[in-house]
């Protein structure tokens, strides 16, 4: 019988029957470890009894659009077979405080998790010096390591900070509960609803209230992007704030909402460029209907109040008490010692980085949140991010990345001890890191190349990355601190001798 599973296992026949590929082709697959095999229960195992091998249909179909889009002949993927996570549901990938807040770029944990309990061990120090919203942070805490997270974007670092900060679980959820009520009768008496059981103005008062916070509304983006009573509702949300406690909280819930809330096709809420006209009509991609854009903000500050509350509970039972430190700021500048000063391990050196650096010309981090900076008052510093998409991707924009990565590398290398082991996620279809690792005074010792097939929110197209580990490189290679910014000529540039994980992995170009 079949086995039942995420996986969509089948018999060899079945699969090469569905793929148009003979069973022969399959076994290939099998034997060059490109897909996995599995037992009845969905397991994947070594050897499989007589009559109950199965492979993934999901992983072989992966596999297969990665050669289509790769253009490379299969025996050249070298994927990890363990990397791709491929039966991992979507409820897993975004556990507990992972979910607080939508981030385009962000990895899963699970692929953190995998490489921390292989190389590092409870009350090491982890760094992520591109933390984005914080997943390193929150798995290694998970883990009982103490982390570290440097990035530039004010507002990364508040959804960071809110999924580490320690909370009275009770005391968080009643003061989410309460704002959303709070809301939720603004919103009544705003839609000239009958059933307010606790009028908050009288009658006349409600237009003052609402020029009020409209005069309190700056942002270009606000006033453009949202339906009249959206912006109101988020508006008052947020001058409720500062009456409580859990501020940066608050601020997470309302931003979530008021992401959600944009007058934009729902099946494009990471980069829509146009708002769409209040109540017309479009044809909707996700729901396979005519759908108008939201009107109100309400409808998801109750989606994702109780939510936030259920998510910071569980977080609570997993998390240590280990040292959580964030700094916003240039991670090629930031003085690490510094900050480390006021912390329980100030007499500490780093075991270990991992991270996912920003990819040349990819995304650009501060304006994904514009609402939010707009909405928050947030300072903004897109100048310093590196790599982002605004400045392209041509060579010079290389160079400019290579220079800005392997600064923050070297800022970072005197902290590291000296058997620390770097691990670096990257999508490098340019082949920058051999230049970035020499650069950085850090040796590439091992690759693992890994199928994407889901990055949050960046659809369902499968791409490749590869997980650099580096070392502390000899001394004399590194052209190091005092000289940032000045290259080693390329005719010096030595690409330094690395394991690929698998025989014959080169880096796949998309
Ligand atoms: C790929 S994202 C990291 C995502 C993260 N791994 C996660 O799971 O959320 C890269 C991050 O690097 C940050 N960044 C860009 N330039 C920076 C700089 N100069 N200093 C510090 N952080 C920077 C961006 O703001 C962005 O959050």
């Amino acid at each position: 019988m079949a086995p039942t599973s995420d996986l969509e296992l089948v018999t060899l026949a079945e699969a090469a029957r569905i793929v148009g590929k003979s069973p022969h082709n399959i076994r290939d697959y099998i034997q060059r470890q490109r897909i996995g095999k599995y037992n009845t229960q969905g397991e994947q195992i070594k050897r499989a009894r007589n009559g109950e091998l199965f492979v993934s249909l999901k992983e072989l179909r992966i596999f297969l659009a990665l050669i289509e889009q790769g253009d490379a002949k299969h025996h050249h993927a070298g994927l990890h077979p363990e990397l791709g996570f491929h039966g991992l549901p979507e409820y897993k990938r975004t556990k507990h405080v992972h979910r607080l807040h939508p981030y385009l770029g962000k990895f899963i944990p699970q692929l953190v998790e995998w490489f921390l309990s292989r190389y590092f061990k409870p009350d090491d120090v982890i760094l992520d010096p591109f933390m984005g919203s914080g997943t390193t942070l929150v798995q290694g805490n998970e883990m009982n390591m103490h982390t570290i997270g440097i990035d530039i974007s004010p507002f990364n670092c508040l959804i960071a900070r809110v999924k580490t900060a320690k909370y009275d679980v009770v005391q968080a959820r009643s003061e989410i509960l309460e704002v959303e009520k709070h809301v939720a009768n603004f919103s009544k008496q705003l839609t000239g609803s009958q059933d307010v059981r606790l009028p908050l103005f009288p009658e006349d008062k409600m237009e003052e209230l609402n020029a009020g916070l409209l005069a309190e509304c700056q942002g270009e983006y606000l006033k453009t992007w949202f339906a009249p009573r959206a912006l109101l509702e988020m508006l008052y949300y947020r001058r409720l704030i500062p009456y409580y406690k859990y501020q940066d909280l608050l601020r997470v819930v309302l931003s979530r909402a008021v992401r959600s809330s944009r007058l934009i096709p729902h099946y494009d809420l990471a980069t829509p460029t146009v708002p769409i006209p209040i109540g017309e009509k479009y044809w909707c991609r996700k729901h396979n209907r005519y759908c108008v854009p939201i009107d109100n903000c309400l409808v998801k500050i109750h989606a994702y109040s109780e939510d936030t509350a259920r998510r910071l509970a569980e977080f609570d039972k997993l998390s240590s008490d280990k040292t959580v430190t964030i700094v916003q700021g240039d991670a090629q500048e930031v003085n690490l010692k510094a900050e480390l000063s006021k912390t329980s391990i100030a007499d500490r050196l780093v075991d270990g980085i991992f991270t996912s650096p920003p990819y040349v010309g990819q995304i650009d981090y501060h304006d994904q949140h514009v609402y939010a900076y707009e909405l928050f008052g947030l300072p903004r510093q897109d100048d310093l991010e590196i790599g982002p998409k605004k400045r392209g991707k041509s060579k010079q924009a290389q160079k400019d990345y290579i220079k800005g990565i392997a600064a923050v590398f070297r800022n970072a290398r005197s902290m590291l001890k000296q058997d620390a082991k770097v691990f670096v996620v990257a999508n490098d279809r340019f082949q920058l890191y051999p230049e970035i690792a020499q650069l950085s005074g850090l040796r590439i010792v091992e690759q693992f190349h890994r199928a994407v097939t889901k990055r949050t929110e960046q659809g369902d197209d499968p791409y490749q990355e590869t997980i650099f580990m580096m070392v502390k490189g000899s001394e004399d290679k590194f052209h190091g601190n005092d000289n940032r910014g000045s290259f080693i000529p390329q005719s010096s540039f030595r690409i330094p001798q690395s394991k690929e994980v698998f025989y014959g992995a080169t880096c796949w170009p998309h």
